[in-house]
């Protein structure tokens, strides 16, 4: 196997970091950070910055779509408050209609005049009405209004090949097609880009509870005839299908698909195997998201930090079929699950989103961009309203979460190269450890350092430094808040936010004083 020198690099400090973590270095001392600029990483995929909007609960009614006569200001029934809010967030994707709903999702259901639309059941999530309003017109409309692409996840449990490939037709083909006819009429008469395509979700599970070789012949089948006929989408531009992968940490699906990908013949191909883990410390998910302390703070993020050694385990096994690293990891389910919130309906996933839930998710932004160069992609759970959502609203009411402002402050990483860091502030008291941190380097040769300090109690001294390059300060922000449960609420929406942050020079470094539990991004001034 071939691992980059700066993959080495990281390797070699995070092996140093476990050797010197007994030692029990100072908990006052400076701690030492060093980047190593010459020798950089892969880039930093903004892909792995996706996110992902199923139909459950309040995800798409009420928390995107308010429809075009409701008295909540909205563009063609798509609320200009979330607009505006995830248009700061640059996201690079957004994957829909499910999750289990993909499954039983049918795409005629979802288009045509509002009043033709049929009313279903959402069997997977609370029985709700599904009133089809938001369909494949009004995600491609919502996806544009915030400049994002498309993630398009196809029914493969109780859907057809021939199903799925009329879907594509609709949105991919001419308007001179009868399929592209069809679209004009419903007001769109140029093809749709979809530049994702996942055959079918979770198919050992809700999916259909697949075998292995049984999900691989299907996979093959709508790999083949789900096709993408938008002419602009050729080269670097083309759709790029995701195959089911693994549940967590079993294996079967990673062996199965990979090895079908690696025997294929011409007639298919993939551009992606997907990863589902979430952080939920047992299951079912049963930690609740509000008035918590110390011990639910240590656990979870402990529980989160298992995501770097799934990872290794699912990318070696794509080494040995797909040494080049040809095919993504694509982590396309991630992030806490907890316990619903008291006087919730249980199957809408609704929590709370605290601090301990900001840094886990720079945690786990963290981990991908040591892996850049397997995972490709990733896609948190959820973006509004469900489970780790980025917002949460309430009728006319919206307010943004702590992880929010993660997903805001590390938007410098997006394509950004990364460059290997070095660090060992050993643990803290519960066993953590304290200090982790990314750097990279942006196209415009501006440099960023993300530093998470986990320790729920102490603040940390930081010497960072870049080799052969002497710097002159740092400015950014820090993400902290009194308590690790403090959330933001409708009343109180501004608890958990960011504030600026300086780092000043220090013979040719930069001091960096981090508050206790907080996540931090600053770019480097040489
Ligand atoms: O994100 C909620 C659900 O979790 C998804 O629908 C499913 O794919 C997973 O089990």
């Amino acid at each position: 196997m071939n691992m980059p020198r700066a993959n080495l690099f990281v390797c070699a400090a995070a092996l140093l970091g476990t050797a010197v973590a007994s030692a029990a270095p100072d908990p006052g001392a400076v701690v030492e950070l060093r980047m190593d600029g010459a020798h950089p990483g892969a880039t930093i995929d903004r892909n792995i910055f996706g996110q992902f909007a199923e139909h459950l609960g309040n995800g798409i009614y009420g928390g995107i779509w308010v429809g075009p006569d409701s008295t909540i200001p909205n563009v063609r029934g798509i609320r200009s408050d979330v607009v505006a809010a995830l248009r700061a967030l640059h996201v690079p994707n957004i994957r829909w209609p499910g999750g289990c709903f993909a499954d039983e999702y049918h795409w005629r259901d979802g288009i045509g005049p509002a009043a033709g639309r049929k009313a279903t059941v959402n069997a997977n999530w609370g029985a709700a009405i599904e009133p089809n309003s938001f369909g494949t017109d009004e995600y491609m409309d919502f996806i544009n209004q915030i400049g994002s692409e498309a993630y398009v996840s196809v029914n493969v449990g109780s859907g057809t090949v021939a199903e799925a490939a009329a879907w594509m037709a609709y949105m991919t083909s001419d308007a001179a097609t009868s399929a592209g006819k069809e679209r004009a009429a419903n007001g769109h008469p140029a093809p749709y880009r979809v530049k994702f395509l996942g055959l079918g979700n979770e198919s050992w599970g809700c999916g259909g509870a697949m075998t292995p070789d049984y999900y691989v012949s299907q996979l093959k089948i709508y790999a083949r005839y789900v096709r993408n006929y938008n002419p602009a989408q050729t080269g670097a531009q083309a759709m790029r299908r995701v195959a089911v992968g693994a549940d967590g940490s079993k294996t079967e699906y990673v062996e199965a698909v990979m090895q079908a990908w690696h025997d294929k013949v011409w007639s298919w191909d993939l551009e992606g195997l997907s990863l589902h883990s979430y952080t939920s410390a047992g299951w079912p998910p049963a930690h609740p998201s509000t008035h918590f302390g110390a011990s639910d703070y240590t656990l979870f993020l402990k529980d989160t930090l298992n995501m770097e050694a799934l990872i290794a385990q699912h990318s070696q096994i794509m080494d040995h079929y797909d040494p080049q690293k040809k095919i993504p990891l694509v982590v396309d389910e991630w992030g806490a699950w907890l316990a619903p919130l008291p006087g919730s309906n249980p199957g809408f996933l609704v929590q709370q989103n605290s601090l301990r839930d900001a840094v886990l998710a720079a945690l786990n932004l963290d981990i991908f961009a040591r892996h850049a160069d397997r995972v490709r992609m990733a896609n948190i759970a959820q973006m509004v309203n469900v489970l780790q959502a980025m917002i949460m609203t309430d009728h006319e009411r919206m307010v943004l979460t702590p992880t929010y402002y993660v997903f805001r402050m590390y938007a410098p990483f997006q394509d950004a190269t990364f460059i290997p860091v070095q660090v060992d502030a050993g643990q803290s008291a519960s066993g953590l450890p304290r200090v982790d941190a990314i750097a990279a380097r942006d196209a415009r040769g501006n440099l960023w350092l993300a530093v998470v300090n986990l320790d729920p109690e102490r603040p940390v001294r930081i010497h960072a430094a870049v080799a052969g390059t002497a710097m002159r300060g740092a400015h950014g922000q820090v993400l902290t808040a009194g308590e690790v449960d403090s959330i933001n609420t409708f009343d109180s929406p501004h608890r958990v936010q960011p504030t600026p942050i300086d780092g000043v020079a220090a013979a040719g470094a930069v001091l960096l004083e981090l508050p206790a539990k907080s996540v931090s991004v600053l770019q480097l001034r040489p």
